[in-house]
């Protein structure tokens, strides 16, 4: 059994876990940075930062405390490398090449990405269905991403070929700057979430671009090799702007918006109280149509690429909508489709130690002169 200690901190969560051997969670701690950033309304890079600082000491003593282990206890440590915001990752590797180098333990660098989709096999190990049939199309879907990766396997290792990416905003950012425009609050996506079993998801018809398209080389010319299926979210945010212009929406926006402020954790009453069935028609017919896209592109591809199994991950993987709807339709098409828990869709570390497994087990480890890249691809 190989213990090791999985430290995230590539955006607004700072996580700390220990995972046996790439497949038992022992402890999984997540420190949330919400309260910090919700009164600008997104994350604030600086002030992310400085949150990690303060938070990754006491973040990794609970989780090995909850696991019963020290720090000579642990055969690795393991960290993310990126992609996220530079100065929140150099928080995380500073210190866990501090630590690795004290306690004499080798440091793995770890894709976040990899560790979204390996959230996903965590969660199948655990209800004892591991095996997978590949190739394995996964989506990784979240405040950050939105990109569609076709996964082989060789020896213990993955490997990844980009299928599909936006190309402007991802779908969780979105779903933040939607509700932050309707004075929702923020995070905006398990809020919309909440509220649009409560409106008709027809009411509002939006039309997203479609983009599938042939991959195009450096000078622009089709190379006609491969599909690629690419998102863009940003005509959705303006589409739902226009409607809120038109419908004169603006001043109950502002009055919600008020009123929220001056709650502190506002409850499913709250916003029911704010809200009106026009709001409500807007939310769901917002998220009905990211829903419908991430669906139709994600088994469009699959179909594509003869992928033989489906796996969706990252924080818009906990939409209850989006997941009744892979649910549903990746079964009609004879896939199957798996999901993290919801605890594991989101950004943690039990992700990143589980991701770190397979190299561990390759002997693949960092140097001490690992430093963060805010654009690392994953490959
Ligand atoms: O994976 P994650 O925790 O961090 C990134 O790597 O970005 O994802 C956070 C994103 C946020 O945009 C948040 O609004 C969205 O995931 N999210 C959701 C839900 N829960 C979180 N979006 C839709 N429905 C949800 N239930
Ligand atoms: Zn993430």
């Amino acid at each position: 059994m190989a213990l090791i200690l999985g430290i995230e901190s590539s955006c607004d969560e700072t996580g700390a876990a220990v995972v046996a051997s790439g497949e038992k969670i022992i402890s999984n701690v997540v420190a949330s940075q919400i309260a910090t950033h919700q009164r600008y309304g997104g994350v604030v890079p600086e002030l992310a930062s400085r949150e990690h600082l303060r938070a990754l000491v006491p973040v990794v003593r609970q989780a090995l405390a909850e696991a019963g282990q020290t720090y000579q206890s642990l055969d690795a440590i393991a960290v993310t490398q990126g992609p996220g915001l530079m100065g929140a990752l150099l928080a995380g590797i500073s210190y866990a090449k501090a630590l690795a180098f004290a306690a004499e333990k080798p440091l793995i660098a770890v894709n976040h990405l990899e560790g979204h989709i390996h959230a996903v096999l965590l969660e199948a190990k655990r209800k004892g269905n591991g095996q997978m049939e590949f190739p394995v199309l996964a989506l990784v879907v979240s405040g950050g991403h939105t990109h569609l990766y076709l996964a082989a396997q060789y020896d213990a290792g993955w490997t990844y070929e980009n299928v599909g990416r936006t190309r402007d905003d991802a779908a969780g950012e979105a779903f933040d700057k939607v509700a932050k425009l309707l004075g929702l609050g923020y995070p905006g996506g398990p809020i919309v979430d909440g509220l649009s079993k409560h409106g008709n998801p027809e009411a509002v018809p939006f039309a997203l671009a479609q983009m599938k398209h042939r991959d195009r080389n450096q000078q622009g010319i089709p190379t006609g090799a491969r599909v690629r299926f690419d998102f863009s979210y940003s005509g959705l945010k303006t589409a739902v702007l226009r409607y809120v212009q038109l419908h004169n929406l603006q001043a109950s926006i502002d009055a919600r918006r008020n009123a929220l402020s001056s709650i502190a954790k506002p409850t499913v009453e709250d916003y029911l109280g704010l809200c009106d069935a026009q709001t409500f028609n807007l939310i769901a017919s917002f998220q009905r149509a990211i829903v419908d896209d991430l669906t139709s592109k994600t088994l469009a591809a699959a179909r594509e690429y003869d992928a033989e199994t489906i796996f969706v991950t990252g924080g818009v993987a906990a939409n209850n909508e989006l997941r009744q709807r892979f649910g549903r339709e990746a079964a009609m098409e004879g896939l199957p489709a798996h999901f993290p828990s919801r605890p594991l869709s989101t950004d943690n570390a039990a992700m990143i130690a589980a991701a770190a497994y397979p190299k561990f087990l390759a002997g693949d480890f960092a140097a001490m002169d690992l430093s963060a890249e805010s654009g690392l691809v994953l490959r």
